[in-house]
This record gives structure tokens, sequence and C-alpha cells, in this order.
């Protein structure tokens, strides 16, 4: 048991056509170490500046990893389905009152395709699930301005909230977007 009463996640690995989603292991933190430098990564996603190797081994093995382990998050790898090619991320990570946020990241060479839209509402579907993490709700949040983000989650079935939040981002503030998708009765 650790917080919010969760134990490990037992992630499956769910298959499209387009793409499949799997766990993290310990050798994908080359891909995400190229894919983090991308400017637009830096741009919206709360990433250590200057991003180094060793950032990208701490996500991928202390949190990617280590909180399906401790049952605080599920993240999977988005992959090209025939090829294997990883593609980028997708998390949800868990709140109080069986809630969830999610995250989520491509690699620039993935984005424009509809892969995101996609793999969020199998994500969430999964994680809706009682065979999954039994959420009720899922969180989505980005910094205001974050257009491609923000339609990604619209197309998914989030509703957006009219108004903004303050936080600090990297130390000054900012506002940010958020939005919730409700389980299905
Ligand atoms: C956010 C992200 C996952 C979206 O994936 P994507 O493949 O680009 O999404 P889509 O191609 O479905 O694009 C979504 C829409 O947003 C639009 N869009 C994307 N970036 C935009 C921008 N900067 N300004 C205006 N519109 C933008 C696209 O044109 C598209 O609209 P359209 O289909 O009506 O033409 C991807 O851009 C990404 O990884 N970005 C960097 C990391 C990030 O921001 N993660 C989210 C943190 S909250």
């Amino acid at each position: 048991m650790t917080a919010y009463g969760a134990t490990s996640i037992d992630l499956p690995v769910l298959v499209t056509e387009q793409f499949r989603l799997r766990p993290f292991q310990s050798d994908d933190v080359d891909w995400v170490y190229e894919i983090s430098l991308d400017p637009e990564m830096l741009r919206w996603v709360s990433l250590p500046v200057p991003y180094k190797r060793s950032h990208a081994q701490f996500f991928v093995e202390n949190i990617a990893i280590a909180r399906a382990h401790n049952g605080t998050g599920a993240n999977f790898v988005i992959e090209n389905a025939v090829t294997g090619q990883p593609l980028g991320r997708i998390g949800l990570h868990r709140k109080p009152d069986r809630a969830a946020e999610v995250g989520y990241w491509l690699a620039a060479h993935a984005r424009g395709s509809g892969v995101m839209t996609a793999a969020v509402r199998a994500a969430c579907q999964w994680g809706f699930s009682p065979e999954g993490m039994g959420l009720r709700r899922i969180l989505w949040h980005a910094l205001v301005g974050n257009v491609g983000s923000r339609k990604v989650a619209e197309r998914a079935g989030f509703t957006i909230h009219a108004n903004t939040e303050s936080q600090s981002w990297r130390g000054h503030p900012t506002e940010k977007w958020s939005g919730v998708l409700i389980a299905a009765q």
C-alpha cells in the first residue's frame, strides 16, 4: 500500500492498428533523452534546463518504471505497431479520490498524425476500467498557449475549464489551462 491506498499497477500492452502502448524498460533512456531536447518539449513540459542524459535516466527509472511498482502512476511508451519505433509517452499519475493527471509528449516526427489523441483515448479508457486503475476522473493541465495539447485533450473528450489557474513555472508566475474527463457511469 502506498499513497492514496495504491498497490502496484500491472501495466498491460494496449494494441491498436497504428500504435502500441507498452510499459517503459530501462533501455528506453536514449530515445527519451533525444526527444526531450526538442525545443517544443523544453518550452511546454516541466523539464530541467539544461536537459542531460541523467535526467532521462531518472525519468525512465524513478518515474516511469518506479511509479508503476509503487502504484502512484502508469506510464506507457507509445510505439509504432509495425516497426516498434518509440513515438512518445503517455502517463496517468494518481491523485486523491480515484483521480489521475494525464501527461503526454510526442517526438517531433510523430506529431500531426492524430496518434496522441488516439493514445489519450486508449490510456484513459484503460485508466477508468476496473482492471486498469479504476479511476473516476482524469485531469489535464497545460500552460496557456499550448494549443496542440489543448486540441488533443478536447478531441479526447476532456471538458476544458473556462478559467485559467495561476502557477509557478521555472520560478515565474504564469497561467495554466485545466480540464477534466469523467468516467462513463
Ligand atoms: C502536444 C502534442 C502531444 C500534440 O500532438 P500533435 O500530434 O502535435 O497533435 P495534433 O497533430 O493532433 O495537433 C493538434 C492540433 O493542434 C494544432 N497545433 C499544434 N501546435 C500548435 C501551435 N503551436 N499553435 C496552434 N495550433 C497548434 C495542430 O495544427 C492540430 O490542429 P488541427 O488538427 O486542427 O490542424 C505534441 O505537439 C507535443 O508533444 N508537444 C510537445 C510536448 C507537449 O507540449 N506536451 C503537452 C504538455 S501539456
